[in-house]
């Protein structure tokens, strides 16, 4: 191995010893043109070859995107790396030792990955011997065949206190304390003070090694096979680790990142690993931490776009904010996965296929959409206060966004999920979203007390009157006046029972000429808004939701007027009455719940 003096020799030896056109062909599939080879450009999508190798310049250039440099700038650009790990990558591959950190010595960190290395190999030795036999199985109970276990370099600690401890021993090199004290900080080995006597950290635990961008072993997770506490056991930080800056399954996932345009962010590292295997190749974990602004930086390298799957559960969900809020701020477009409660996406997959998660992730919602959704089920959007609440939960997330073409088209999106129709109120969401203020002023809330909006129900009935014609003639009969009484949602049914009974076409454009110009906006909107398919019982359901709201609304002025009292007689008619639309209600609700 040739060695280099110092840092600039060795780039210098590296420049010298590369040849661009054998890195460049691992990648791009280059053609003789003259003097240089010639293919497509693999930092822009093209069918006609632009990109042109010199070897004669060890230089490279693409006519169609003008990116050009040299081997390090290729593999920087290609790999993502930055330039001391592209240095690496090529010194590695020629055979040129880089120069140690400072004087000679070694660095911590390198000591540190060094030991690391070693521990993996055992590791990864106990799995395959028959010591590993119950870890093996413990990973096959979990979809993870012996290739799997390899690909992934999972091993296993085994179940006592000196298997690793000893094997360092046996490696030779620096004096066997020197060693058990790096082993310590690296903590593979724990220090009893009592005693002064070390033993292995990990035990009878599954290894799931943490791999960086330059193939550096820099920590691992070790989980107990089935259950146990803790579940995880993992490296501390060190020199070499840092849980905030690292990514587990990076190495594994950039060309999948790569290829998807995106990457997906798990919680655990089975959850990566599954992913992986069942080929959603993006699949990146962060390591038991929100996402951090190192995280930002290492992922930008590949992408700006993440689809983040997160547990749902409410631990879940404030991590998820924290997340979310970091990723906003540094200019990534994010969407959200949801899975049913309580299902990981190793569970998810494992119950439903990976065909299913595929859906799933291609129905991510983007993140200011999920957010509305989820914060217009908890308050009441029929409600002036309501809408203002919602929109000042929202709009901190907004303002966070850096892009403000991004930022002005979600204002579109609110108006959508939260039906706001009035001008002013859209007016000052606007302009709070492009001063990027954290919320709406008092304005608003008095504009949003405005006309009345749709309620679910009654755009369901409306939809299922509209849509198809089979529900519209089993349906429409059942809708009394009294159902609807008033409104646009009214208006709209008055118009298609018209219409079918004159024998017309019931379409969105020809219900449009019959009604009103509010009744028409509702329509407009109803129709643009994706949807189920109509269908009989979602129609009856939505039916039996308005009778119940008027019902209650109904008892409401009872209680009312009860509250007021009167005569004996009268306050035992309320009752009465009371009582009856009591069980008409809990009657629909049954109607509508099945
Ligand atoms: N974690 C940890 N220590 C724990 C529990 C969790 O470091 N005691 C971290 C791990 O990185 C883990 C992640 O948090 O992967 C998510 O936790 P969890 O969802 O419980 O782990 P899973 O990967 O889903 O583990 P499994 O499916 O094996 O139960
Ligand atoms: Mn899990």
């Amino acid at each position: 191995m040739a060695g280099a003096g110092d840092r600039s020799d060795a780039v210098e030896m590296v420049r010298a010893a590369a040849d661009l056109h054998e890195v460049v062909s691992e990648y791009v599939s280059l053609k003789k043109s003259g003097a240089r080879w010639r293919g497509l450009c693999p930092f822009h999508s093209e069918k006609t070859p632009s990109f042109y190798v010199d070897p004669e310049k060890q230089l490279y250039y693409c006519f169609g995107c003008s990116s050009g440099g040299d081997v390090f700038k290729f593999l920087m650009l290609y790999e993502k790396l930055d330039f001391p790990e592209a240095l690496k990558s090529l010194a590695g591959r020629y055979n040129i030792s880089l120069p140690q950190a400072r004087g000679g010595e070694t660095s911590e960190r390198q000591k540190v990955v060094a030991v690391n290395r070693e521990a993996l190999t055992f590791f990864r030795e106990q799995l395959a011997r028959a010591t590993g036999e119950k870890a093996r199985r413990y990973l096959e109970s979990r979809g993870i065949d012996r290739e799997g276990a390899e690909r992934f370099l999972l091993g296993y600690a085994p179940d006592g206190w000196s298997g690793l401890k000893d094997h360092l021993g046996r490696v030779s090199g620096q004096a066997r304390e020197q060693r058990e004290a790096l082993a310590v900080v690296a903590g593979l080995l724990a220090h009893k003070e009592e005693t002064g006597r070390t033993y292995d950290r990990f035990r009878d635990r599954v290894i799931f090694p943490i791999v960086n961008l330059a193939d550096e072993v820099i920590g691992f997770g070790g989980r107990v096979l089935g259950d146990g506490e803790p579940k995880y056991l993992n490296s501390p930080e060190t020199a070499a680790f840092s849980k905030g800056e690292n990514l587990y399954g990076l190495p594994f996932a950039k060309e999948g990142i790569r290829r998807e345009g995106h990457a997906v962010l798990v919680e655990g590292y089975m959850d990566a690993i599954a992913l992986q295997a069942a080929g959603v190749g993006q699949a990146v974990a962060t390591l038991g931490t929100g996402f951090t602004s190192g995280h930002v930086r290492l992922l930008k390298r590949f992408t700006d776009q993440v689809v983040v799957n997160f547990d749902p559960d409410a631990a879940g969900r404030q991590a998820t904010r924290r997340s979310l809020e970091t990723l906003l701020e540094n200019g990534f477009e994010v969407r959200v996965v949801s899975l049913p409660k309580g299902k990981d996406p190793d569970r998810y997959i494992r119950d439903e296929g990976v065909g299913k998660y595929r859906e799933r992730l291609a129905e991510a919602l983007p993140y200011v959409e999920y957010l509305a959704r989820e914060v217009g089920g908890r308050v009441d959007l029929g409600q002036a206060r309501g809408k203002v609440q919602a929109l000042n939960e929202i709009l901190p997330f907004l303002a966070r966004m850096d892009n403000p073409v991004r930022r002005a088209s979600h204002v579109e999106l609110l108006a959508t999920v939260f039906g706001i129709e009035d001008r002013i109120v859209l007016q000052e969401l606007k302009e709070a979203v492009r001063e990027r203020r954290k919320s709406v002023g008092e304005r608003v809330a008095a504009a949003a007390g405005g006309p009345r909006l749709l309620s679910e129900a009654e755009a369901g009935l409306v939809r299922a009157v509209m849509d198809d014609a089979a529900v519209r003639a089993e349906l429409l009969p059942e809708v009394g006046e009294t159902d609807m009484p008033t409104g646009r949602a009214a208006e709209i049914v008055r118009a298609v029972r018209r219409l079918s009974e004159r024998g017309e076409e019931v379409t969105y454009p020809r219900v449009g000429q019959e009604i009103g110009d509010e009744a028409r906006e509702v329509l407009t909107r109803i129709a643009a808004l994706p949807h189920p398919p109509a269908t009989l019982e979602a129609g009856r359901g939505c039916l039996s939701t308005l009778r119940a709201t008027i019902f209650t609304r109904q008892m409401t002025d009872i209680q009312k007027r009860l509250e007021q009292s009167g005569s004996a007689a009268e306050i035992n008619e309320l009752l009465r009455r009371k009582l009856a639309l009591k069980r008409q209600i809990e009657a629909l609700r049954g109607v509508s719940a099945s």
